[in-house]
């Protein structure tokens, strides 16, 4: 990532802006989610016989558990405490390999 090639004091400035962005990711994940249950409610019957679609309910739970540690190392980061950063940027990657998996399920599920 560029913020890597970054002076460390510029990559921490960098790093404080770019964190209020996630306030937009909460808002786009809280209205995936509550469509999600609406267009739910014809599948909740067939769920147990539907392993892929267990299988992204399952990776939103861990995506949600993810967003939350996160949100916390950035709190504590924005408090001060920069070593944050290595846990950031590795969970952050997870996330990001974790909601592709979401997508190729559901298409897999619905297509
Ligand atoms: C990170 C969160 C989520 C992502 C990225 C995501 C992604 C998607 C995508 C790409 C589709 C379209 C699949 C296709 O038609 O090929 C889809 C459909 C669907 N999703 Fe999600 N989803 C998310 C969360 C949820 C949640 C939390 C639920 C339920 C509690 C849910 C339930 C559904 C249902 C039922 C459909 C099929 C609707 C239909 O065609 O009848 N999704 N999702």
């Amino acid at each position: 990532m560029i913020i890597s090639k970054m002076p460390p004091e510029e990559a921490r400035s960098f790093a404080m802006k770019a964190m209020e962005l996630r306030k937009m990711g909460y808002v786009g994940l809280s209205l995936l989610i509550l469509s999600g249950l609406y267009l739910m409610s014809p599948y909740w019957r067939i769920l147990p016989d539907t392993p892929l679609l267990i299988a992204k309910l399952l990776l939103v739970v861990v995506l949600v558990g993810l967003i939350s540690v996160m949100s916390k190392a950035g709190d504590k980061f924005r408090a001060g405490d920069f070593s944050q950063m290595k846990l950031i940027r590795p969970l952050g990657r997870i996330a990001l390999i974790v909601t592709i998996l979401i997508v190729i399920l559901a298409v897999g599920v619905f297509h």
